[in-house]
Parts: C-alpha cells; sequence; structure tokens
C-alpha cells in the first residue's frame, strides 16, 4: 500500500478568503462578513496593515486561556445574525458562536472536492457514512453530488442547522438520513445489523459528549473506534477520511494508524496537514491534521 506525506492546500474562493494571520490572530472574509479571530498557530507578524484590520465587521476575544474556545464577539458594524456562504452551489449558514467559530470549517473544502471526485467516478450512487457531522458541510457537498448519505451527530441543534443548511440549498429532496445519536453506540450498532458503507467521513473532536452523555475522548476512543468503522466498509468501499483538530497526536500517527487498519485492503493512503492559502499568496496557516485512504481504482 502506498502511503504518502500530502499537505492539503483550500485556496481562496468566492465566498471565502484568508485575508490575513499574525499576532496570534487571523482576518477572514465570510462571504460579505470579515470576522477577526484569535489563531494560536499565527506566531508570524501580519501583512496587511492596520487600517485592513480594521474592515472587520466583528471582533472576537477570549475569556479566558487563549487556547481555549470560550469568549465573545463585539460587532464593529451592523452585521447581520446569520449569513449565506456559498460553495459550489451549497449554502451554508454562518452565525457568530461563542465559540470563535461560524459554524463552516473552510479549509475542509479539499475533503469536499475529493469526495465528489470519487462519487462522480463511481458508476453507483455511494453510500456514505459522515461522523461527528456537524453542520453538514461535508454531508451536503456530498449529496449534491449525487451520494446518499447518513449524517450523525451528537447535538440536536447541530443537525437542525444541517437541516437548515440543506433547505438553503436547495437539497431537501437529496438522500440524507439525519442521526442524532453518539457515534460509537451507532456504529456499533449498525455492525450488529450487518449495514455497510461505501465511503466514511469522520470528524471527531478531542472530547465530546453523546445525546446521553456518553464520553469521546479521542486519544482513549479513535484506535477501537477506527478499527470498526472500517469493518463497516462495503465489499466495493471507496474511501475513509479522518479529521481532527487541537491535539497532542500527529498526522504521522493518524497516518500510521490508517495504514495499520486498512494494510490488507491495498489502495493509498495520504496523510498530513489542512492548510489555508492566505489571499495574498504570502503564506498557509496550518488549521487541521488528515488521514485518509483511497481504494484502488
Ligand atoms: C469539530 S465538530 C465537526 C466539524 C464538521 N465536520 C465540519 O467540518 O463542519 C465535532 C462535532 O462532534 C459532535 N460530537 C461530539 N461528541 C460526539 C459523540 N460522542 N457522538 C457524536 N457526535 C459527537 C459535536 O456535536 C460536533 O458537532
Amino acid at each position: 500500500m502506498i502511503a504518502s506525506i500530502t499537505p492539503l492546500i483550500a485556496h481562496p474562493w468566492a465566498d471565502y478568503a484568508l485575508l490575513d494571520s499574525g499576532h496570534g490572530r487571523k482576518l477572514e472574509r465570510y462571504g460579505k462578513i470579515i470576522v477577526n479571530r484569535p489563531e494560536p498557530q499565527a506566531l508570524w507578524g501580519p501583512t496587511l496593515t492596520e487600517v485592513d484590520w480594521d474592515q472587520a465587521d466583528a471582533i472576537f476575544t477570549n475569556t479566558g486561556d487563549e487556547d481555549a474556545d470560550a469568549g465573545k464577539w463585539r460587532l464593529c458594524s451592523d452585521a447581520p445574525e446569520s449569513w449565506p456562504v456559498e460553495w459550489e452551489g451549497v449554502k451554508f449558514i454562518c452565525r457568530l458562536m461563542s465559540f470563535r467559530h461560524m459554524g463552516l470549517f473552510p479549509e475542509q473544502l479539499t475533503h469536499w472536492h475529493w469526495v465528489n471526485e470519487k462519487v462522480a467516478k463511481a458508476n453507483r450512487p455511494l453510500n456514505i457514512l459522515n461522523l461527528f457531522a456537524y453542520t453538514g458541510a461535508a454531508s451536503l457537498a456530498a449529496a449534491k453530488a449525487g451520494a446518499s448519505v447518513t449524517h450523525l451527530d451528537a447535538s440536536k441543534k447541530a443537525i437542525q442547522w444541517a437541516k437548515d443548511n440543506q433547505g438553503a440549498s436547495g437539497l431537501n429532496d437529496a438522500p440524507i438520513r439525519w442521526i442524532c445519536d453518539d457515534a460509537k453506540a451507532f456504529v456499533a450498532r449498525e455492525l450488529r445489523r450487518g449495514r455497510k458503507y461505501d465511503g466514511i467521513i469522520m470528524d471527531p473532536p478531542k472530547f465530546g459528549r453523546g445525546p446521553d452523555g456518553e464520553r469521546w475522548q479521542i486519544e482513549e476512543d479513535l484506535v477501537d473506534f477506527l478499527g470498526s468503522c472500517v469493518e463497516l466498509l462495503s465489499d466495493d468501499p471507496s474511501f475513509v477520511i479522518l479529521t481532527a483538530y487541537a491535539m497532542r497526536l500527529s498526522s504521522v500517527s493518524l497516518g500510521n494508524l490508517m495504514h495499520d487498519i486498512l494494510k490488507d485492503r491495498g489502495g493509498s493512503i495520504e496523510y498530513g496537514e489542512l492548510l489555508i492559502e492566505q489571499e495574498n499568496k504570502q503564506r498557509f496557516l496550518s488549521t487541521s491534521l488528515y488521514s485518509r485512504w483511497a481504494a484502488k481504482e
């Protein structure tokens, strides 16, 4: 099996750009709204001027530890409470969340493109499982490309948000099964039921809770969980994608684990960092780690 370290670079698109970064912050445009928020990776100095940074419609300040997500937004214009961001016909409703996110992780567009290619090349509708699926960007991108999707998240609010994105995208008739459940419990149940999937996407948090308080801890749970997920793959599977944010593990560990679990199935593995290229092409910003497996085509 071929395994390679490959950085995945998200370039700006019409509705998203990383405008600048530096001094522990980043300046981004999400649709019509410019946000200035903390970015612990930005050890360097900014390239744009203070006047450019002053264009921000909203500025996030941490209330505690700079590495923690808690904090609050200050509005500098009459920015709306929510607004749409579009990618290839899929609409994501963005909101200023109290944990410094907008409900969309633009660096993941490299995965959305890759899945779309897999869906387009398959001469059958792929059946995809999206775990820890949050506001549904990957689910909607895959469904728009023609896949059947099972979307799972522990948060009812996140699922409602994903359904709102589905409606905004005009994808109400797309075959998406919405499941509010604990990821480990659901995967165990699907194994007992003998269900199979052609592609699996997962973006597990470092720490999380299922709807009934079930504990998820990435360092403790990932190895067995990934092993169980791989058992859910169909006889003619297409891919597995694992993305992870803020953790002690490295992308090499994620790649080696993926190799270990899938080595008998052939195909290829890539792993590395998800990067965003700054709009002025001055630098990349690393946002997260990934490893992904593709069956031999
Ligand atoms: C980092 S977000 C995923 C981001 C998303 N993939 C995207 O690109 O927009 C993690 C998600 O995992 C969910 N979650 C946390 N613990 C869970 C658990 N035990 N079972 C299922 N989902 C869980 C959270 O509700 C949250 O929506």
